[in-house]
């Protein structure tokens, strides 16, 4: 057993952060997201692990992410020249994958659910493919499927725009080599794309057995900016440890799981956990509310922020009013240079988003 992860893509919906890097590498609770599924697929014993990267984002993806040592597996590196579909990606990994069943993984996927049931139960059916499944509010933007009574997916459809149900495929899916078969045999979708969800539907065509199972614990696509916030709350939430490797000045008050990266330093601040803040950052007079994560190398001097995420090497100086639900990317310089702004001065690129309220 295999597993191939999907990192390419060009991020539009996280647009502008996703203009200078991949949008799997985005963190969430300072840890980049792509990082979340190599660790859920090693936990049920697989290691030998392909990911595919585009030739825009690739190399930032590999050399971040190295070569499996850190999370004990093999990581192998596959480039998609072109975004031309899910199915296009199993297909050029061919040399890869070999004859072997794999899991494949989007790598802006995140769930809470344990992936050990569901590989015993796909390897115990000896399924074709077996499918994870969520009820969702707005099934158009996804994989949609419809099931029987007993479990067996009688149809699905990518994007429909009059869903048949609720049920959303998840971005996580465990084939047989049966799958190499059925993505020969599909035509690209309207959009272009060879997709991973019509390849799946010529499985079931073809009579072959696809098992549908449904997750129990949450599920986010973080391709977007309020998904993205909601991953940090959670993995906040559920995941934070306190421990402070970094220097608390005693003028400064934690309340609640709170972490602290190596060399920071937190000078007169008052932090109001789950909060977790990087390596090598200074903070000094600011108020850091809960589900906040700040990556590493950032400065805040004279900062309110809360349910908001940071990302490395940036700087806010002296903006007193409170900076909610926002993610700002890396190297970003947010400065205030009166107390009492007269004037608003703005650099802002494309794609930005800024509400002054
Ligand atoms: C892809 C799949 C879709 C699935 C979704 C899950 O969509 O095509 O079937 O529901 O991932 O994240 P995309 O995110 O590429 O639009």
């Amino acid at each position: 057993m295999k597993a191939l992860i999907l990192s390419g893509g060009k991020g539009t919906r996280l647009r502008p952060l996703t203009y200078t890097g991949a949008k799997q590498l985005v963190p969430v609770a300072n840890k980049p997201i792509l990082w979340y599924g190599i660790e859920a697929i090693v936990a049920t014993g697989i290691t030998d692990i392909g990911i595919v990267i585009s030739p825009e984002t690739g190399a930032e993806v590999q050399s971040q992410t190295g070569n499996g040592d850190r999370f004990g597996a093999t990581i192998t590196y596959i480039v998609q020249d072109q975004p031309a579909g899910l199915a296009h990606a199993v297909k050029i990994a061919r040399p890869f994958l070999g004859d072997a069943s794999f899991v494949m993984f989007l790598g802006d996927n995140l769930i809470q659910d344990n992936l050990c049931q569901f590989l015993a139960d796909f390897e115990a059916k000896a399924a074709a493919a077996l499918i994870l499944l969520r009820p969702v509010q707005n099934p158009s933007a996804f994989g949609v499927a419809t099931v029987d009574d007993q479990g067996q997916v009688l149809k699905l459809v990518e994007k429909p725009k009059e869903p048949q149900s609720n049920l959303a495929l998840v971005g996580i899916y465990f084939f047989s080599n049966l799958i190499q078969k059925a993505i020969d045999e599909i035509q690209p979708s309207a959009r272009g794309e060879l997709e991973i969800t019509d390849a799946i539907q010529q499985l079931i065509d073809q009579r072959q057995s696809v098992e549908a199972r449904q997750l129990t614990g949450w599920w986010l696509d973080t391709g977007k900016k309020d998904d993205l916030l909601e991953a940090n709350r959670i993995i906040l939430d559920t995941c934070l440890e306190s421990d402070g490797l970094g220097h608390l000045h005693k003028t400064s008050k934690v309340i609640g799981r709170v972490q602290i990266g190596a060399r920071s330093q937190v000078i007169n601040c008052t932090i109001r956990g789950p909060v977790t803040i990087g390596d090598d950052c200074y903070l000094e007079n600011c108020f850091i509310g809960p589900y906040s994560s700040i990556g590493d190398r950032v400065t805040l001097i004279e900062a309110d922020l809360e349910h908001s995420v940071i990302l490395q090497e940036t700087k806010i100086t002296g903006i007193h009013q409170r900076i909610v639900d926002s993610v700002i990317g890396q190297r970003v310089q947010l400065t205030n240079a009166l107390h009492r702004p007269k004037a608003l001065r703005f650099m802002i690129g494309d794609d930005c988003q800024i509400e002054v309220t």
